[in-house]
């Protein structure tokens, strides 16, 4: 079966997999304008930190070609292209996609867009690589066959350019046949796990259950699980985490449980600029996806949410971060600088 293309450029678009409507629908979003793109980001249509590192990418074509067909000058132009780079703060994806084309759009257009292409390639490549190191790193510290294996919220093909990255793992440990059961949790407000990690889940034939998110740290306590591992929006020098919203509880329960809490991303994701998880933005959301659902309220008129979309987890509580360059330890001497490109 074709692998699901979340971000793809055809046509002179930028077509988004809406991500809003699966698994009910899967439409596509056509994207032609800044507004456009920007929308599409925050709305969540596109998400997941690789994703959203393409999507930094192809955004900047987007905003040359609207350049050319409404004439900006150069200085409109580069204040779109920063509100595609700053669309959403937390995954560091977003703005070094977009960083990593800038330089080229001197070149023109078929320039950015070669580059862009080029990243999503790099992409894909390295979510494959690093599901194999992941599965081979859990193999090796995990006796217990088949795995269960818990998640928190989606980091397969729609999160990322293809293949996924903590979910990549499983897709890989599911192809060695050591899978027994994956424990999803539902990923509380906007529900990534129950709707998109269980859809990728049942496209693999991958066998697993949505758990509310309140259900983890039991099942975990409880002996039901052998390792967890998820993605990461951003991870800072110190090996500090940032990742949806709940997973650092699943880390602290890892920890009392005694069992590995994985966390799987390309070096993408490291941001060595960033020395500590306290210094990550972590993006505030509209307080009503936490008191309403489908635009009709559920806690009583009045009440606030409060809607932070991630949360760090300290470096103390993950056993392993795996990138495409390799896997260290946090607790020993690697450093996470070597889980970035040379
Ligand atoms: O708000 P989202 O859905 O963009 O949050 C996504 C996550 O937290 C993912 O775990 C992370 O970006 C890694 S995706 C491979």
């Amino acid at each position: 079966m074709a692998d699901i293309e979340a971000v793809v450029w055809r046509d002179g678009e930028l077509v988004l997999l809406d991500q809003t409507q699966l698994p009910q629908l899967e439409t596509h979003l056509h994207c032609q304008s800044v507004d456009d793109v920007v929308d599409a980001v925050r709305r969540l249509v596109v998400r997941g930190a690789p994703a959203l590192g393409a999507v930094g990418a192809y955004g900047v074509a987007i905003a040359m070609q609207q350049a050319e067909r409404e004439g900006w000058d150069e200085q409109r132009l580069a204040a779109e292209v920063g509100r595609v780079r700053d669309a959403r703060p937390t995954a560091v994806n977003l703005a070094w996609g977009a960083d990593r084309v800038r330089p080229l759009m001197v070149d023109g257009i078929a320039a950015v867009l070669a580059e862009a292409d080029a990243l999503v390639a790099e992409d894909t490549a390295a979510n494959r690589e690093l599901s194999r190191i992941g599965a081979d790193w859990i193999e090796s510290r995990c006796a217990r066959r088949p795995l269960r294996v818990l998640t928190h919220c989606n980091t397969g093909a729609l999160a990322t350019t293809g293949w996924g990255t903590a979910f990549g793992i499983i897709r890989e440990l599911f192809e060695r046949g050591e899978v027994e059961l994956v424990y999803a949790d539902e990923t509380r407000p906007l529900l990534q796990g129950a709707r998109l990690t269980a859809w990728e889940c049942a496209r693999q034939g991958i066998p697993y259950v949505v758990q509310v998110d309140g259900a983890a740290a039991s099942t975990i306590l409880r002996g039901l699980v052998d390792v967890a591992v998820i993605g990461a929006d951003r991870i800072a020098r110190n090996g500090d985490t940032a990742n949806k919203i709940g997973s650092v509880g699943v880390a602290l329960a890892c920890h009392a449980a005694g069992i590995p809490f994985v966390v799987a991303a390309p070096s993408s994701t490291v941001d060595l600029s960033t020395e500590a998880g306290a210094e990550i933005e972590i993006e505030l959301r509209d307080g009503r996806e936490v008191t309403a659902w489908s635009g009709v309220d559920y806690a009583p008129a009045g009440a606030q949410g409060f809607n932070p979309a991630f949360d760090v987890t300290p470096a103390a509580y993950i056993a392993a971060i795996v990138t495409e360059q390799g896997v260290i330890e946090p607790d020993g001497d690697a450093s996470v600088a070597a889980l970035t490109a040379p």
